[in-house]
């Protein structure tokens, strides 16, 4: 293929495939934890293959931004979990730069999810316990004390699901002093982000 060949051929690919479930826009909770938990629920029902995989964005400490597929290992009013090794690049990076985002895409069901904020290492124990609760096989390649459970406490949450007339649903949550605030758009055809 040469270039206007791949051009070509990725407009084509087909894209938004998937099957919105219904969506009351006046019942939403005010706790974005409590939306995750039933949108990632909503998608091991529907059959999402590893619903809990997510990328993970981390920026380097020249401010080269990076990503990486990672397994989602808990979601509480303290963070969104995610574990990997200290001595890594992402663990690298999340010293430089104690900051991330995860998104998450559940294609059958045209939902996206993105989260972002600060970074906090959880304790040596919770780490521990994670590499404890991990196969003898994936345990056996990391050295003591190089596994470490880290926490996204988001400061901003986006829960997006598209619609087949293209008029697409984005729902922001956003801390501020007072706790979380909601905004919910719908768009318009034609409008940026609304492919
Ligand atoms: C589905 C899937 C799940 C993964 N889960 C993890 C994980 O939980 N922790 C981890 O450190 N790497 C995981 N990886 C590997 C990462 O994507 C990545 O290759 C590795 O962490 C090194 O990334 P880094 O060089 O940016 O530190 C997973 C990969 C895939 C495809």
């Amino acid at each position: 293929m040469d270039a206007s060949t791949v051009a070509d051929w990725l407009r084509a690919q087909p894209s938004l495939l998937g099957t919105p479930p219904r969506l009351d826009l006046g019942a939403l909770p005010d706790d974005p934890v409590e939306l995750f938990l039933t949108w990632i629920g909503d998608a091991a029902r529907a059959q999402v293959p590893e619903p809990q995989a997510t990328t993970l964005a981390t920026v380097d400490a020249d401010g080269l931004p990076d990503a990486r597929t990672l397994l989602l290992k808990d979601v509480s009013e303290r963070g969104w979990a995610v574990a990997g090794q200290r001595s890594s690049r992402k663990g690298g990076q999340l010293v430089s730069h104690p900051a991330a985002a995860l998104n998450f895409w559940w294609q059958p069901l045209a939902r996206a999810v993105r989260v972002r904020g600060p970074v906090e290492e959880a304790s040596r124990a919770e780490s521990d316990a994670d590499l404890a609760a991990r196969s003898p096989a994936a345990r056996a390649t990391i050295a003591a004390g190089d596994w470490v459970l880290w926490r996204i406490q988001p400061t901003r949450i986006e829960f997006w699901q598209g619609s087949p007339d293209r008029r697409h649903t984005r729902i922001v949550y956003d801390l501020d002093g007072s706790g979380w605030s909601r905004e919910t758009t719908r768009g318009e055809q034609g409008r940026e982000g609304n492919p």
